[in-house]
Protein backbone atom coordinates (compact mmCIF):
# COMPACT_ATOMS: atom_id res chain seq x y z
CA UNK A 1 0.00 0.00 0.00
CA UNK A 2 1.12 3.80 -0.54
CA UNK A 3 3.55 3.59 -3.63
CA UNK A 4 1.06 5.14 -6.20
CA UNK A 5 0.20 8.42 -6.72
CA UNK A 6 -3.76 9.72 -6.39
CA UNK A 7 -5.56 10.76 -9.15
CA UNK A 8 -8.77 12.19 -10.18
CA UNK A 9 -10.49 10.80 -13.03
CA UNK A 10 -10.52 12.70 -16.30
CA UNK A 11 -13.84 15.28 -16.96
CA UNK A 12 -15.76 14.95 -20.00
CA UNK A 13 -16.18 18.25 -22.16
CA UNK A 14 -19.28 18.02 -23.92
CA UNK A 15 -18.81 18.21 -27.67
CA UNK A 16 -21.68 20.43 -28.18
CA UNK A 17 -24.41 22.66 -26.39
CA UNK A 18 -27.33 24.13 -27.66
CA UNK A 19 -30.59 25.26 -25.86
CA UNK A 20 -33.93 22.86 -24.85
CA UNK A 21 -36.77 24.19 -27.61
CA UNK A 22 -39.34 22.53 -24.46
CA UNK A 23 -38.02 24.83 -21.81
CA UNK A 24 -35.59 27.21 -23.10
CA UNK A 25 -32.87 25.54 -20.81
CA UNK A 26 -29.38 25.15 -21.82
CA UNK A 27 -28.83 21.60 -23.09
CA UNK A 28 -25.02 19.70 -22.71
CA UNK A 29 -23.92 16.91 -25.17
CA UNK A 30 -21.67 14.47 -24.50
CA UNK A 31 -20.52 10.80 -25.77
CA UNK A 32 -19.12 8.17 -23.96
CA UNK A 33 -18.01 4.66 -25.57
CA UNK A 34 -18.45 1.65 -23.77
CA UNK A 35 -14.99 0.15 -24.93
CA UNK A 36 -13.29 -3.01 -24.23
CA UNK A 37 -9.34 -2.54 -23.04
CA UNK A 38 -7.09 -2.91 -20.90
CA UNK A 39 -5.53 -0.61 -17.65
CA UNK A 40 -2.23 -0.94 -15.41
CA UNK A 41 -3.58 -0.63 -12.12
CA UNK A 42 -0.96 -2.34 -10.76
CA UNK A 43 2.29 -0.92 -12.57
CA UNK A 44 3.43 -3.41 -15.38
CA UNK A 45 0.29 -5.81 -14.96
CA UNK A 46 -2.43 -5.02 -17.99
CA UNK A 47 -5.76 -5.79 -16.86
CA UNK A 48 -8.23 -6.37 -18.61
CA UNK A 49 -10.95 -3.62 -18.24
CA UNK A 50 -15.05 -2.59 -19.42
CA UNK A 51 -14.69 1.15 -19.68
CA UNK A 52 -16.75 4.45 -20.32
CA UNK A 53 -14.28 5.64 -22.81
CA UNK A 54 -11.64 3.20 -22.02
CA UNK A 55 -10.77 4.26 -18.30
CA UNK A 56 -11.77 3.06 -14.99
CA UNK A 57 -13.83 4.90 -13.37
CA UNK A 58 -15.09 6.79 -16.39
CA UNK A 59 -15.23 10.60 -16.94
CA UNK A 60 -17.03 12.56 -14.58
CA UNK A 61 -19.78 14.67 -16.04
CA UNK A 62 -20.32 18.10 -14.50
CA UNK A 63 -23.43 20.63 -14.81
CA UNK A 64 -24.89 23.28 -13.18
CA UNK A 65 -28.38 22.76 -11.93
CA UNK A 66 -31.24 23.64 -14.97
CA UNK A 67 -28.23 22.33 -17.36
CA UNK A 68 -30.17 19.17 -19.01
CA UNK A 69 -27.74 16.78 -20.52
CA UNK A 70 -27.67 14.61 -23.27
CA UNK A 71 -25.10 11.78 -23.30
CA UNK A 72 -25.19 9.26 -26.60
CA UNK A 73 -24.06 5.93 -25.18
CA UNK A 74 -22.73 3.95 -27.52
CA UNK A 75 -21.70 0.20 -26.92
CA UNK A 76 -18.66 -0.93 -28.71
CA UNK A 77 -18.15 -4.15 -26.60
CA UNK A 78 -17.34 -7.05 -28.00
CA UNK A 79 -20.45 -9.84 -27.95
CA UNK A 80 -19.10 -11.26 -24.81
CA UNK A 81 -17.03 -10.40 -22.03
CA UNK A 82 -13.59 -10.80 -22.93
CA UNK A 83 -12.63 -12.74 -19.65
CA UNK A 84 -15.95 -14.03 -18.25
CA UNK A 85 -17.41 -14.88 -21.77
CA UNK A 86 -20.93 -14.38 -20.66
CA UNK A 87 -23.62 -12.28 -23.24
CA UNK A 88 -22.99 -8.81 -22.91
CA UNK A 89 -25.78 -6.27 -23.38
CA UNK A 90 -25.30 -2.93 -21.31
CA UNK A 91 -28.29 -0.64 -20.10
CA UNK A 92 -26.71 2.64 -18.03
CA UNK A 93 -28.46 3.95 -14.79
CA UNK A 94 -27.48 7.58 -13.76
CA UNK A 95 -28.05 6.61 -10.21
CA UNK A 96 -29.27 9.49 -8.13
CA UNK A 97 -31.09 11.25 -11.30
CA UNK A 98 -35.04 11.35 -11.68
CA UNK A 99 -34.79 10.38 -14.87
CA UNK A 100 -37.71 10.02 -17.36
CA UNK A 101 -38.38 5.29 -17.12
CA UNK A 102 -36.45 5.18 -21.02
CA UNK A 103 -33.78 7.16 -19.54
CA UNK A 104 -33.34 5.58 -16.29
CA UNK A 105 -31.26 2.30 -17.06
CA UNK A 106 -34.26 -0.15 -17.29
CA UNK A 107 -32.61 -3.83 -16.22
CA UNK A 108 -34.01 -5.51 -19.10
CA UNK A 109 -34.09 -2.11 -21.61
CA UNK A 110 -30.23 -3.33 -22.82
CA UNK A 111 -28.15 -2.32 -25.94
CA UNK A 112 -26.30 -4.48 -27.58
CA UNK A 113 -23.20 -4.51 -29.22
CA UNK A 114 -22.65 -2.06 -32.13
CA UNK A 115 -25.57 0.02 -31.01
CA UNK A 116 -26.04 3.06 -28.77
CA UNK A 117 -28.60 5.16 -27.22
CA UNK A 118 -29.10 8.99 -26.46
CA UNK A 119 -30.13 9.31 -22.63
CA UNK A 120 -32.03 12.79 -21.90
CA UNK A 121 -30.68 13.84 -18.05
CA UNK A 122 -32.53 16.82 -16.75
CA UNK A 123 -30.64 18.08 -14.01
CA UNK A 124 -33.07 19.80 -12.31
CA UNK A 125 -32.71 18.40 -8.73
CA UNK A 126 -30.31 19.80 -5.89
CA UNK A 127 -27.01 19.92 -5.77
CA UNK A 128 -25.52 16.14 -5.39
CA UNK A 129 -23.00 13.63 -6.25
CA UNK A 130 -24.24 10.66 -8.55
CA UNK A 131 -22.88 7.97 -10.59
CA UNK A 132 -23.93 6.38 -13.84
CA UNK A 133 -23.24 2.76 -13.97
CA UNK A 134 -24.47 -0.48 -16.38
CA UNK A 135 -27.20 -1.90 -15.02
CA UNK A 136 -27.90 -4.52 -17.91
CA UNK A 137 -29.93 -7.58 -16.47
CA UNK A 138 -28.36 -9.63 -14.95
CA UNK A 139 -24.76 -9.35 -15.78
CA UNK A 140 -24.81 -5.77 -14.08
CA UNK A 141 -21.84 -6.95 -11.14
CA UNK A 142 -19.69 -8.35 -13.38
CA UNK A 143 -20.29 -5.30 -15.98
CA UNK A 144 -19.61 -2.80 -12.77
CA UNK A 145 -16.67 -4.30 -11.43
CA UNK A 146 -14.97 -4.84 -14.64
CA UNK A 147 -15.68 -0.83 -14.38
CA UNK A 148 -18.45 0.48 -16.30
CA UNK A 149 -18.54 2.69 -13.29
CA UNK A 150 -18.26 6.70 -13.44
CA UNK A 151 -19.21 9.92 -11.32
CA UNK A 152 -21.40 12.63 -12.26
CA UNK A 153 -22.54 15.96 -10.34
CA UNK A 154 -24.63 18.96 -10.37
CA UNK A 155 -23.85 21.97 -8.37
CA UNK A 156 -25.96 24.20 -7.51
CA UNK A 157 -25.30 27.92 -5.88
CA UNK A 158 -26.04 27.21 -2.25
CA UNK A 159 -23.66 24.15 -2.61
CA UNK A 160 -21.33 26.64 -4.67
CA UNK A 161 -21.55 29.26 -1.57
CA UNK A 162 -20.55 26.93 0.62
CA UNK A 163 -18.50 23.98 -0.25
CA UNK A 164 -14.71 23.89 -1.52
CA UNK A 165 -14.66 23.64 -5.26
CA UNK A 166 -12.62 23.55 -8.40
CA UNK A 167 -9.21 21.45 -7.13
CA UNK A 168 -10.21 21.20 -3.63
CA UNK A 169 -13.73 19.02 -4.44
CA UNK A 170 -12.56 15.75 -4.71
CA UNK A 171 -14.40 12.74 -6.53
CA UNK A 172 -13.64 9.56 -4.51
CA UNK A 173 -14.95 6.66 -5.86
CA UNK A 174 -13.68 3.63 -3.63
CA UNK A 175 -13.92 -0.18 -4.97
CA UNK A 176 -12.38 -3.48 -4.34
CA UNK A 177 -10.73 -5.93 -6.70
CA UNK A 178 -9.19 -9.58 -6.49
CA UNK A 179 -6.14 -10.21 -9.17
CA UNK A 180 -5.69 -13.22 -10.50
CA UNK A 181 -1.96 -14.61 -11.27
CA UNK A 182 -2.36 -13.41 -15.17
CA UNK A 183 -3.29 -10.16 -14.04
CA UNK A 184 -7.19 -10.47 -14.60
CA UNK A 185 -9.29 -9.49 -12.15
CA UNK A 186 -11.07 -12.50 -10.47
CA UNK A 187 -14.83 -12.91 -10.75
CA UNK A 188 -15.88 -15.13 -7.92
CA UNK A 189 -19.21 -13.85 -6.48
CA UNK A 190 -19.41 -16.89 -3.82
CA UNK A 191 -22.59 -18.30 -5.05
CA UNK A 192 -24.29 -14.98 -5.77
CA UNK A 193 -23.50 -13.65 -1.82
CA UNK A 194 -21.06 -11.10 -3.34
CA UNK A 195 -17.62 -10.64 -4.22
CA UNK A 196 -14.53 -9.15 -1.96
CA UNK A 197 -11.39 -8.44 -3.12
CA UNK A 198 -8.66 -7.77 -1.16
CA UNK A 199 -6.98 -5.00 -3.21
CA UNK A 200 -8.61 -1.41 -2.20
CA UNK A 201 -8.65 1.01 -5.00
CA UNK A 202 -9.60 4.90 -4.69
CA UNK A 203 -10.38 6.20 -8.37
CA UNK A 204 -8.94 2.91 -9.71
CA UNK A 205 -5.67 2.88 -8.42
CA UNK A 206 -4.47 0.90 -5.61
CA UNK A 207 -3.77 2.91 -2.07
CA UNK A 208 -2.84 5.40 -3.49
CA UNK A 209 -0.84 8.63 -1.16
CA UNK A 210 -2.43 12.03 -2.27
CA UNK A 211 -0.64 16.04 -1.58
CA UNK A 212 -2.90 18.36 0.25
CA UNK A 213 -2.50 21.91 1.17
CA UNK A 214 -3.18 22.95 4.77
CA UNK A 215 -6.91 23.90 4.00
CA UNK A 216 -10.19 22.20 4.46
CA UNK A 217 -11.10 20.07 1.39
CA UNK A 218 -14.03 18.16 0.43
CA UNK A 219 -14.50 14.48 -0.63
CA UNK A 220 -17.14 13.56 -2.68
CA UNK A 221 -16.53 9.45 -1.58
CA UNK A 222 -18.97 7.20 -3.53
CA UNK A 223 -18.44 3.31 -2.42
CA UNK A 224 -18.56 1.62 -5.98
CA UNK A 225 -17.46 -1.94 -4.88
CA UNK A 226 -20.35 -4.38 -5.66
CA UNK A 227 -20.14 -5.76 -2.36
CA UNK A 228 -18.07 -4.35 0.32
CA UNK A 229 -19.44 -2.10 2.67
CA UNK A 230 -16.83 0.22 4.82
CA UNK A 231 -16.61 2.33 8.28
CA UNK A 232 -14.50 5.02 7.60
CA UNK A 233 -12.34 6.88 9.54
CA UNK A 234 -8.87 8.69 9.71
CA UNK A 235 -5.77 7.08 11.49
CA UNK A 236 -5.54 10.88 13.66
CA UNK A 237 -8.50 10.07 15.29
CA UNK A 238 -9.89 13.53 13.82
CA UNK A 239 -13.58 13.60 12.12
CA UNK A 240 -15.10 13.47 8.98
CA UNK A 241 -17.09 16.42 8.84
CA UNK A 242 -20.32 15.04 6.92
CA UNK A 243 -22.37 17.86 4.80
CA UNK A 244 -23.99 15.50 2.10
CA UNK A 245 -25.99 12.25 1.80
CA UNK A 246 -26.46 10.42 -1.05
CA UNK A 247 -29.08 13.05 -2.55
CA UNK A 248 -27.48 16.08 -1.75
CA UNK A 249 -26.82 18.57 1.36
CA UNK A 250 -27.79 18.10 4.76
CA UNK A 251 -29.61 20.23 6.78
CA UNK A 252 -26.24 20.88 8.93
CA UNK A 253 -22.71 19.30 8.98
CA UNK A 254 -21.88 16.56 11.47
CA UNK A 255 -18.60 15.40 12.40
CA UNK A 256 -17.87 11.74 12.73
CA UNK A 257 -15.12 9.17 13.85
CA UNK A 258 -16.39 6.76 11.94
CA UNK A 259 -19.45 6.08 9.93
CA UNK A 260 -21.34 3.25 7.60
CA UNK A 261 -20.88 2.93 3.88
CA UNK A 262 -22.66 0.76 1.68
CA UNK A 263 -22.55 0.17 -1.63
CA UNK A 264 -24.02 3.04 -3.81
CA UNK A 265 -24.01 5.27 -1.18
CA UNK A 266 -22.55 8.98 -1.51
CA UNK A 267 -21.27 11.03 1.70
CA UNK A 268 -19.67 13.54 1.25
CA UNK A 269 -17.46 14.98 3.99
CA UNK A 270 -14.72 17.65 4.89
CA UNK A 271 -11.12 17.09 6.19
CA UNK A 272 -9.75 20.11 7.60
CA UNK A 273 -5.81 19.84 7.20
CA UNK A 274 -4.90 23.14 8.24
CA UNK A 275 -4.66 21.56 11.61
CA UNK A 276 -1.73 19.40 10.88
CA UNK A 277 1.81 20.05 10.01
CA UNK A 278 3.37 20.03 6.49
CA UNK A 279 4.77 16.70 6.17
CA UNK A 280 2.30 15.02 8.61
CA UNK A 281 0.65 11.66 7.22
CA UNK A 282 -2.83 11.00 7.64
CA UNK A 283 -4.32 7.73 6.66
CA UNK A 284 -8.22 7.13 5.50
CA UNK A 285 -8.77 3.94 7.00
CA UNK A 286 -11.56 1.11 7.16
CA UNK A 287 -13.09 -0.55 10.28
CA UNK A 288 -14.36 -4.23 9.08
CA UNK A 289 -18.75 -4.44 9.18
CA UNK A 290 -20.22 -7.75 9.50
CA UNK A 291 -20.83 -9.73 6.38
CA UNK A 292 -17.70 -8.58 4.37
CA UNK A 293 -14.73 -10.38 4.02
CA UNK A 294 -11.52 -9.11 4.80
CA UNK A 295 -7.24 -9.07 3.89
CA UNK A 296 -4.51 -8.11 5.01
CA UNK A 297 -4.84 -4.35 3.89
CA UNK A 298 -8.46 -4.12 3.51
CA UNK A 299 -8.61 -1.74 6.71
CA UNK A 300 -6.37 1.15 4.64
CA UNK A 301 -7.60 3.38 1.90
CA UNK A 302 -5.80 5.99 1.13
CA UNK A 303 -2.91 8.05 2.60
CA UNK A 304 -2.58 11.86 2.86
CA UNK A 305 0.99 13.74 3.30
CA UNK A 306 0.68 17.72 4.35
CA UNK A 307 2.19 19.71 2.29
CA UNK A 308 3.13 23.91 2.57
CA UNK A 309 2.02 24.43 -0.81
CA UNK A 310 0.30 28.24 -0.61
CA UNK A 311 -3.37 28.53 -1.47
CA UNK A 312 -5.95 31.31 -2.04
CA UNK A 313 -6.33 31.94 1.57
CA UNK A 314 -8.93 34.73 0.74
CA UNK A 315 -11.57 31.77 -0.44
CA UNK A 316 -13.82 31.62 2.52
CA UNK A 317 -13.90 27.77 1.94
CA UNK A 318 -10.58 27.17 2.97
CA UNK A 319 -11.07 27.70 6.58
CA UNK A 320 -14.49 28.21 7.21
CA UNK A 321 -16.89 25.16 7.63
CA UNK A 322 -20.23 26.42 7.60
CA UNK A 323 -22.84 25.66 10.34
CA UNK A 324 -26.13 25.84 8.08
CA UNK A 325 -26.25 23.90 4.88
CA UNK A 326 -29.53 23.39 2.79
CA UNK A 327 -32.87 23.30 3.30
CA UNK A 328 -34.54 20.31 1.12
CA UNK A 329 -37.89 19.86 0.78
CA UNK A 330 -37.81 15.55 1.83
CA UNK A 331 -36.43 16.41 5.12
CA UNK A 332 -39.90 18.25 5.69
CA UNK A 333 -41.94 15.56 4.96
CA UNK A 334 -43.96 14.19 7.47
CA UNK A 335 -45.99 11.05 8.79
CA UNK A 336 -49.25 12.34 8.46
CA UNK A 337 -48.98 13.14 4.79
CA UNK A 338 -48.08 9.39 3.81
CA UNK A 339 -50.99 7.74 2.37
CA UNK A 340 -50.06 4.40 3.16
CA UNK A 341 -47.11 2.39 5.11
CA UNK A 342 -46.03 -0.63 2.93
CA UNK A 343 -43.60 -3.14 4.34
CA UNK A 344 -40.81 -4.45 1.77
CA UNK A 345 -39.65 -7.67 3.61
CA UNK A 346 -36.05 -8.58 2.90
CA UNK A 347 -35.35 -12.26 2.50
CA UNK A 348 -33.72 -15.16 1.51
CA UNK A 349 -35.96 -18.91 0.74
CA UNK A 350 -34.50 -21.51 -0.78
CA UNK A 351 -31.15 -20.12 -1.73
CA UNK A 352 -32.96 -17.60 -3.44
CA UNK A 353 -32.49 -13.69 -2.50
CA UNK A 354 -36.23 -12.04 -2.67
CA UNK A 355 -38.29 -8.82 -2.18
CA UNK A 356 -41.43 -9.75 -0.52
CA UNK A 357 -41.07 -13.10 -1.93
CA UNK A 358 -41.02 -12.05 -5.73
CA UNK A 359 -37.60 -11.08 -7.68
CA UNK A 360 -37.12 -9.57 -11.23
CA UNK A 361 -37.88 -13.39 -12.83
CA UNK A 362 -41.74 -12.28 -11.83
CA UNK A 363 -41.26 -9.04 -13.22
CA UNK A 364 -40.30 -10.57 -16.73
CA UNK A 365 -42.64 -13.42 -16.55
CA UNK A 366 -45.79 -10.71 -16.12
CA UNK A 367 -44.49 -8.98 -19.44
CA UNK A 368 -43.47 -5.84 -16.79
CA UNK A 369 -46.67 -4.90 -16.16
CA UNK A 370 -46.27 -6.81 -12.62
CA UNK A 371 -45.54 -3.86 -9.92
CA UNK A 372 -45.10 -4.22 -6.21
CA UNK A 373 -46.54 -0.73 -4.86
CA UNK A 374 -48.60 1.60 -7.61
CA UNK A 375 -48.42 5.48 -5.90
CA UNK A 376 -49.93 8.02 -7.63
CA UNK A 377 -47.73 10.78 -9.04
CA UNK A 378 -46.70 13.14 -6.11
CA UNK A 379 -48.23 11.17 -3.09
CA UNK A 380 -46.23 10.39 -0.10
CA UNK A 381 -45.71 7.07 1.20
CA UNK A 382 -43.56 5.46 3.88
CA UNK A 383 -41.72 2.22 3.23
CA UNK A 384 -40.55 0.06 6.09
CA UNK A 385 -37.72 -2.15 5.18
CA UNK A 386 -37.28 -5.13 6.91
CA UNK A 387 -34.30 -7.29 6.48
CA UNK A 388 -35.53 -11.28 7.36
CA UNK A 389 -32.80 -12.49 5.07
CA UNK A 390 -30.97 -14.19 8.06
CA UNK A 391 -26.90 -13.09 8.44
CA UNK A 392 -26.84 -10.63 6.01
CA UNK A 393 -26.96 -7.13 5.17
CA UNK A 394 -28.35 -4.94 2.24
CA UNK A 395 -28.08 -1.85 0.70
CA UNK A 396 -31.21 -1.07 -0.88
CA UNK A 397 -31.99 1.40 -3.44
CA UNK A 398 -34.95 2.96 -4.56
CA UNK A 399 -34.93 4.69 -7.81
CA UNK A 400 -36.41 7.81 -9.16
CA UNK A 401 -37.36 9.43 -5.66
CA UNK A 402 -34.88 10.62 -2.92
CA UNK A 403 -35.92 9.47 0.62
CA UNK A 404 -35.61 10.34 4.50
CA UNK A 405 -35.12 7.62 6.72
CA UNK A 406 -37.49 8.78 9.97
CA UNK A 407 -36.45 5.71 11.76
CA UNK A 408 -33.92 2.86 12.05
CA UNK A 409 -35.14 -0.08 14.72
CA UNK A 410 -37.56 2.50 15.92
CA UNK A 411 -35.16 4.90 16.99
CA UNK A 412 -33.92 7.81 15.06
CA UNK A 413 -31.27 7.28 11.77
CA UNK A 414 -27.47 8.13 12.58
CA UNK A 415 -27.25 11.20 12.75
CA UNK A 416 -24.89 11.33 9.62
CA UNK A 417 -27.73 9.21 7.87
CA UNK A 418 -30.02 12.76 8.60
CA UNK A 419 -29.88 14.13 4.78
CA UNK A 420 -31.59 13.48 1.52
CA UNK A 421 -30.82 9.82 0.49
CA UNK A 422 -31.76 7.09 -2.16
CA UNK A 423 -29.46 4.00 -1.00
CA UNK A 424 -30.23 2.73 2.89
CA UNK A 425 -27.81 0.72 4.90
CA UNK A 426 -30.52 -2.52 6.07
CA UNK A 427 -28.15 -4.38 8.42
CA UNK A 428 -28.94 -7.67 9.82
CA UNK A 429 -32.73 -7.65 11.28
CA UNK A 430 -33.27 -4.40 11.14
CA UNK A 431 -36.32 -2.62 10.16
CA UNK A 432 -36.16 0.92 8.41
CA UNK A 433 -38.60 2.84 7.59
CA UNK A 434 -38.11 6.09 4.80
CA UNK A 435 -40.56 8.48 3.41
CA UNK A 436 -40.68 9.55 0.03
CA UNK A 437 -42.80 11.74 -2.41
CA UNK A 438 -43.27 9.93 -5.93
CA UNK A 439 -42.76 13.17 -8.16
CA UNK A 440 -41.37 14.50 -11.13
CA UNK A 441 -42.35 10.87 -13.73
CA UNK A 442 -45.08 8.53 -14.05
CA UNK A 443 -43.61 5.47 -15.30
CA UNK A 444 -42.10 2.07 -13.97
CA UNK A 445 -38.90 2.22 -11.96
CA UNK A 446 -36.97 -0.69 -10.25
CA UNK A 447 -36.45 -0.78 -6.41
CA UNK A 448 -33.45 -3.48 -5.57
CA UNK A 449 -30.76 -4.76 -3.07
CA UNK A 450 -27.47 -2.65 -4.49
CA UNK A 451 -24.74 -5.40 -2.92
CA UNK A 452 -24.98 -6.26 -7.08
CA UNK A 453 -24.49 -10.00 -6.89
CA UNK A 454 -27.78 -10.04 -4.91
CA UNK A 455 -29.62 -7.70 -7.67
CA UNK A 456 -28.72 -9.63 -9.98
CA UNK A 457 -29.86 -12.98 -8.79
CA UNK A 458 -32.53 -12.00 -8.42
CA UNK A 459 -33.17 -9.06 -5.99
CA UNK A 460 -34.96 -6.84 -7.98
CA UNK A 461 -38.36 -5.88 -7.94
CA UNK A 462 -40.80 -2.80 -9.53
CA UNK A 463 -43.17 -0.10 -8.40
CA UNK A 464 -44.70 1.82 -10.51
CA UNK A 465 -45.99 5.91 -10.79
CA UNK A 466 -49.09 7.32 -11.73
CA UNK A 467 -50.15 4.47 -13.68
CA UNK A 468 -52.73 2.90 -10.84
CA UNK A 469 -53.90 -0.72 -12.10
CA UNK A 470 -56.99 -1.33 -13.74
CU1 LIG B 1 -27.04 2.32 -8.63
CU2 LIG B 1 -30.54 0.53 -9.70
O1 LIG B 1 -28.75 1.36 -9.19
CU1 LIG C 1 -28.68 -7.84 -0.87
Amino acid sequence: PFRQKFVIPPFLAPYKRGIDPGDGQPVNYYRVTEQSTTMEIVPGIKTPILGYNGVFPGPTISNDQGTHAVVTMRNQLPRKHPVLGTPIATSTHLHGSASLPQYDGYASDTTLPGFKKDYHYPNVQDARTLWYHDHGVHFTAQNAYSGLAAMYIIHDPVEKALLPQGEFDIPLAISDIQFQANGSAMYDDHSHSGLWGDVILANGVPWPVMNVKRRIYRFRLLNCSISRSFQFHLSTGDPLIIVATDAGLMPKPQPVREYRHANSERYEFLIDFSRYKPGQEIVLRNKSNPFNIDYNHTDKVMKFVVTDEPFNTNDPTARTIPTVLADSAVMHLARSQSKITRNLQVERKNGEWKLSGKSWADVIASNFQWAWANPGLDDVEIWEIENRSGGWFHPVHIHLVDFHILSRNGKPAFAYEEGPKDVMYVGENEKIQVIMRFEHHKGRYMVHCHNLPHEDHDMMIQFRVGLKEG
